[in-house]
């Protein structure tokens, strides 16, 4: 069975001004952007703090591109209801940050959206193993959760070649498509090699936001892409 062969790259707002966040969303989108990542922090489960409900639902007017809400978030379970009904396509958390993760993919799943989990660099996969049946998306932290502009950790190279395998063996068994989701120091210099450990969306903040010219950074980020496929071992 061939590794996912659907890529997509999912801007991260973060790096973004947010003085007008509608206007970037609109801008990236029309750049070529595939999905909207919209980092959630709340100053407890990371340092930091940023947006909640109320700003995701300001911008779902402003595109019909999938809005991929990370939690960076404890407790997580109440904010799903929200996030759901503020326009969220895709809604991911930090399993070790909920009480019962597999209640918490139930919970996203019924309020309508896909549901991931997310992991961060010494978080081990083997959280996945028995929750496959409710994963939409598996996201690997290539940095620790907290800030954008932060240095790619090489190591999660092998670990996405890891959670690869792990989805190609469910779906050669018959199991539906799980999404293979990076996150953090994604730029267009490492983003073939990283589609080459089988990732396939693409978190990107600061590397698109810091460039005048969204659509010169995606498109090489494309042709970056097809060139990491080229040595896509499958599985
Ligand atoms: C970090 C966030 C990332 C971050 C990525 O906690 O989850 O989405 O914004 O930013 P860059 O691409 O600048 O590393
Ligand atoms: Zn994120």
């Amino acid at each position: 069975m061939p590794s996912s062969t659907h890529t997509r790259i999912a801007p991260s707002l973060l790096s973004a001004d947010f003085a007008r966040l509608g206007e970037e969303v609109r801008d990236v989108v029309a750049a070529g952007a595939d999905w909207i990542h919209l980092d959630v922090m709340d100053n407890h489960y990371v340092p930091n703090l940023t947006v909640g409900p109320l700003v995701c639902e300001a911008l779902r007017p402003h595109t019909t591109a999938p809005i991929d809400v990370h939690l960076m978030v404890e407790p997580v379970d109440a904010l799903v209801p929200a996030f759901a009904k503020a326009g969220a396509n895709i809604i991911t958390f930090h399993p070790e940050a909920s009480r019962h993760p597999d209640r918490t993919l139930s919970l996203i799943r019924d309020a309508g959206c896909q549901a991931g989990l997310v992991f961060n660099p010494a978080t081990p996969l083997n959280w996945m193993d028995h929750l496959m049946d409710k994963l939409d998306v598996v996201l690997l932290m290539s940095v620790n959760p907290g800030f954008g502009g932060q240095q790619f950790i090489p190591a999660t190279l092998q670990k996405l070649r890891q959670a690869r395998q792990r989805i190609d063996a469910w779906q050669s068994q018959g199991g539906h498509a799980i999404a293979l989701e990076v996150d953090g120091g994604v730029k267009i210099d490492n983003i073939a090699e990283i589609r080459a450990a089988g990732a396939d969306t693409f978190v990107a903040g600061s590397a698109i936001f810091a460039q005048e010219d969204y659509k010169y950074v995606i498109a090489a980020m494309r042709a970056e892409i097809a060139r990491g496929e080229g040595t896509l071992i499958s599985t």
